[in-house]
Formats: structure tokens, C-alpha cells, sequence
């Protein structure tokens, strides 16, 4: 196979921007350069030299010899504008964005179909677990019935921590943020708002329905007090922030985001730490398990990699 050689405006270089950064260094057999990052922060110490940073974002989106895009900052607001400006301009796009993708899902597939141009965002969901690739190609006619899993690493971790460990949760959380898992609003995580944009995104490569943020209930781990981690303790179950959608016989889709007591004998039991885990059941295979890190550095550069590579040769999303 043919493979493009990619040159790559990258913006943002916090955790995930700088394992990708490592990553790619590790990958010469992928023709794939970063040739410029766009950060906001002019003061902050950055890990390599400062003779690749620019502050202003035209000068990636208006580089004709930048034909890829990979999109890894934290404000959803500035990163539609930045990611449609670049599908605009014909530049392929990858993004970590989820908070973005759910917020934006139809004009963002407008986008890609009026410029010709492909968005792939596998980093966005469950981050080094090759989910939205599996949910597009696998499953096309084998269809869905029901999804179901751990797609938010932090409050995974934080569960994990103060329920096996008994940290506090104050601590945990602070270790979620300390290792990069967490967002630096913690509130999408503990919220459940992370993994109902994951949810959205899920919908729509597995159902094809879209839906937006407002149409889901999340329900995060805030208020599990400790009568229910006691009530878990005693009958050998464990808490878990479950993410689920699943067709009814109508065609009725119903999902929702709620932390949930699991069993020994769910394969979601043992999904701990910063894991994360999901159960696809479909007509003719019964179900399917995936599993990976959810969340961190090079597990989430893992991700983009892939879809730099993907874009290589050309791969997009057939939705
Ligand atoms: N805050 C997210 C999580 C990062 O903990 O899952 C990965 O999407």
C-alpha cells in the first residue's frame, strides 16, 4: 500500500501532545512530522526547543504544506473553530476532542462531506482502546444491539483507589490529576459529562443516531456516599460509572451515564484502575469485550497515532 507522507500542525502540547511527540520519534517508519505547534502559553517551559512553536494559529491553517491537522487542546469552543477552519482549508483532521466532537457531531460531518476532507478521532473515546475503528468497520452488518462499558478512566481510578485502597477520595482524584488522567476541569469526569460525550460518540458509529449533550442523563460518582460502598463491600460487588445504550425492538434507542453495582461474574468487575472497558452485543456474534487504558500520555498518543497512520492511506469514516 502507498502511504502519503504526512506534515503535521500540531495544537496543543500538554500531556497527550507531548506523547505523541515522543511516540513519533519512535515511529520513523511512519512518514509523519510535526512541523509546528500552536500552544497558548508563551511562558510555560516546554520539553523540547523552542524553534517549532508559533502563538498564532494561522500560521498551521495557513500553511499549504501542512496537510494534517491533530488538534489536542482543552477549550471545546476554540477547538471547533480551530478543526473546521482546517477542514475548510482541505486539511485532514485528528482530534482528542470529545467534549468538541459531541457538542459539534452534525456540522462536523457537514464539514467533512462539503470539503472532501476526513476528521478521524479514535482518542476521543476510551482513549488507546481501538473502539470507533472496530464499531465502523466490524460491525456494519452484523448490527448492534447494545453497548455497554467504562469509559471515563479517572473516576475508574478514583473508584478503583478508594474503594480497594481506601484512599480518600480527595487523594485519589489529586493522583487522577497528578498522572494526567483527569480533565482539568475534574468535574467532567466525576460528573459523568466525559463519558456521555463518549456515550454521544459511541451512538453514533454504533446506531448511527445522533444525539446532543442535553438529550442524555449523567449521573457521575459525586454522591455515592459511603452506604453504598459499604452495601458493595458486604455483598462482594463493586461501583462502577457505567456508560450504556442499547436499541429497543422499535428501533428506540435509550442511554444514559449512571454509576451502577456490578458483580464478580460482569466482565466489567475487573476492569480497575484507569481502565476502561466495553461489551458489544450484536445479532450474530453474541458479545464482544474490548479493553485498554483509558486515559494517560502515550496510551492516549497511542490513539492519535493510529490515526495519523490511518490517514497515511487515506482512511476515513464511513459513518
Ligand atoms: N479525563 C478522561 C478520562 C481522559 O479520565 O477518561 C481520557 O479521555
Amino acid at each position: 500500500m502507498s502511504r502519503k507522507n504526512l506534515n503535521i500542525g500540531l495544537f496543543g502540547f500538554g500531556c497527550v501532545g507531548l506523547g505523541l511527540y515522543e511516540v513519533l520519534q519512535k515511529t520513523p517508519a511512519l512518514k509523519a512530522t510535526i512541523s509546528i505547534i500552536c500552544v497558548k502559553d508563551k511562558n510555560k517551559k516546554r520539553a523540547i526547543g523552542k524553534e517549532n512553536f508559533t502563538f498564532d494559529k494561522n500560521d498551521i491553517l495557513n500553511d499549504e504544506s501542512i496537510n494534517v491537522v491533530v488538534e489536542l487542546i482543552d477549550d471545546a469552543d476554540a477547538a471547533f473553530e480551530i478543526v473546521s477552519a482546517a477542514l475548510k482549508k482541505g486539511k485532514a483532521v485528528v482530534s482528542a476532542n470529545k467534549k468538541m466532537i459531541a457538542e459539534h457531531f452534525t456540522e462536523l460531518l457537514e464539514l467533512q462531506k462539503e470539503y472532501n476532507v476526513p476528521l478521524l478521532y479514535e482518542a476521543a473515546c476510551c482513549a488507546s482502546m481501538p473502539i470507533i475503528r472496530n464499531l465502523e468497520e466490524y460491525y456494519d452488518n452484523d448490527l448492534l444491539e447494545s453497548i455497554e462499558g467504562i469509559v471515563n478512566g479517572s473516576t475508574n481510578y478514583i473508584l478503583t483507589k478508594t474503594f480497594s485502597e481506601n484512599l480518600s477520595y480527595d487523594e485519589a482524584l489529586l493522583q487522577a490529576q497528578e498522572k494526567g488522567f483527569a480533565e482539568s476541569n475534574p468535574i467532567l469526569d466525576t460528573g459523568g459529562f466525559d463519558a456521555k460525550y463518549k456515550l454521544l460518540i459511541l451512538l453514533a458509529h454504533s446506531f448511527g443516531y445522533v444525539a446532543k449533550p442535553k438529550d442524555i442523563f449523567n449521573i457521575g460518582i459525586d454522591n455515592i456516599g459511603e452506604l453504598e460502598f459499604k452495601y458493595a463491600k458486604e455483598k462482594n460487588l463493586k461501583i462502577k460509572l457505567v456508560a450504556q445504550a442499547f436499541k429497543g425492538e422499535e428501533g428506540n434507542i435509550s442511554a444514559f451515564v449512571i454509576p451502577k453495582f456490578v458483580t464478580p461474574d460482569d466482565r466489567l468487575y475487573n476492569v480497575d484502575d484507569v481502565f476502561n472497558g466495553i461489551i458489544t452485543k450484536t445479532s450474530f456474534a453474541d458479545t464482544h469485550f474490548f479493553v485498554g487504558r483509558g486515559a494517560g500520555s502515550l496510551p492516549t498518543a497511542s490513539a492519535v497515532l493510529s490515526d495519523i497512520s490511518a490517514l497515511s492511506y487515506d482512511y476515513r469514516y464511513e459513518y
